[in-house]
């Protein structure tokens, strides 16, 4: 022990870098405190790579689950829930003309309530405007199996206050039940005509044959005016109204307002989507106990598109269609 002062000091003196001196006691001490040091810095070494295997696996464990399942619920539990955007048609889309009509108008005030959309005054008001006179024929009528005995027939199972016809053209079918209506009492009775009054691209502007009235006027075919020309010749321009719209606008403008009709043509577009657009459309305007019908039920154009558009609706809704001459006529299936 005395000895070995010296020895630690010249170790200590000497140690200045090198050594931690060699005197056996000294060495036996360091030694213990080497090995508590090592133990101390296994056991902290250990402890941290626990510790973080407690955070790490649980966070591994879980991307992997999330890498596998690819189930976006489970991506976050954040506070707002998800929004959930619709990006392809469900099948009862095809099904859904989502507008819900309005409660009826009283049959007092459906004029009054059309003419809101011709500026609150009839359209026949100042009928017709000098720049279009000089153009327009007189009588000049044409149809399509327009004055068939079909008309008179539904006319008196509806007993109709309300005509509302999709698909106009010249107004020959509405000029002819203007004159079974009246025939039959009920001179009354409205019928409201829906047509976009464009006929369809390329038939006007001929000058000559079956249109030979309805001339092109930069690029604006005048078959609206014509149709209320015909009006006015007939005399009934208290009760033909032209209701110039696209079928689907405007029938959806009709149940949104709350007009119904007991009668209903239907008799525009040929092709199987735009038939089966009115009649969806045109049905929800149609009163209880009241009728519908159309033409060409045996027209081939477009794939009998119209045929195929009356009997899936009539077998969705549990009609009976019963085929007149060139026409169709829905009755309930008793
Ligand atoms: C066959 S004609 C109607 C004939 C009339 N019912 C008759 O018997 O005298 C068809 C009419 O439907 C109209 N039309 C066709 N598709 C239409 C649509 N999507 N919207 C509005 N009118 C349309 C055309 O302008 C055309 O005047
Ligand atoms: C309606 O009746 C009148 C008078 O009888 C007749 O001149 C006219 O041609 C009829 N209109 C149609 C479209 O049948
Ligand atoms: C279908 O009806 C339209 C309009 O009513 C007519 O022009 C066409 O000739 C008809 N086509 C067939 C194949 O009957």
């Amino acid at each position: 022990m005395f000895h070995s002062r010296p020895v630690r000091s010249s170790s200590a003196t000497s140690s200045a870098g090198i050594t931690m001196g060699s005197d056996p006691y000294t060495h036996h001490q360091d030694r213990k405190t080497h090995m508590m040091r090592k133990a101390f810095t296994c056991m902290f070494l250990f402890l941290l790579g626990y510790a973080a295997c407690l955070f790490v696996g649980p966070w591994w464990e879980n991307r992997n689950m999330l890498e596998s399942s690819g189930d976006p619920k489970s991506q976050s539990q954040s506070q707002t829930p998800p929004v959930v955007l619709p990006s392809i048609a469900r099948d009862e889309d095809f099904y859904r003309f989502p507008s819900k009509c309005a409660l009826p108008l009283p049959e007092s005030s459906i004029l009054s309530t059309v003419f809101k959309l011709f500026d609150n005054k009839s359209p026949y008001a100042n009928f017709p405007p000098e720049h279009l006179r000089p153009y327009l024929l007189h009588n000049e009528i044409h149809g399509w199996g327009s004055t068939n005995p079909v008309f008179e027939k539904v006319i008196r199972l509806a007993n109709p206050r309300i005509i509302i016809e999709v698909g106009t053209f010249l107004g020959n079918s509405a000029l002819h039940m203007a004159n079974v209506t009246r025939r039959l009492g009920l001179e009354n009775t409205i019928i409201l005509c829906m047509d976009d009054f464009r006929g369809w691209p390329g038939f006007a502007g001929y000058n000559q044959g079956m249109f030979r009235s309805v001339i092109d006027i930069n690029g604006d075919v005048i078959l609206m005016q014509q149709f209320m020309q015909n009006v006015v010749d007939a005399g009934e321009e208290e009760r033909i109204i032209p209701m110039p719209f696209a079928t689907g606008a405007g029938l959806d403008k009709l149940c949104l307002t709350g007009i119904y009709a007991d009668l209903i043509e239907v008799d525009a577009g040929h092709s199987f989507h735009s038939a089966w657009e009115d009649i969806n459309r045109a049905w929800k305007l149609l009163k209880p106990g009241g009728v519908m019908f159309g033409h060409d039920y045996f027209n081939g154009s477009e794939e009998y598109g119209v045929r195929r558009a009356v009997d899936k609706f009539a077998k969705e809704h549990n009609l009976r269609v019963e085929p007149n001459g060139e026409h169709w006529i829905f009755f309930p299936n008793t």
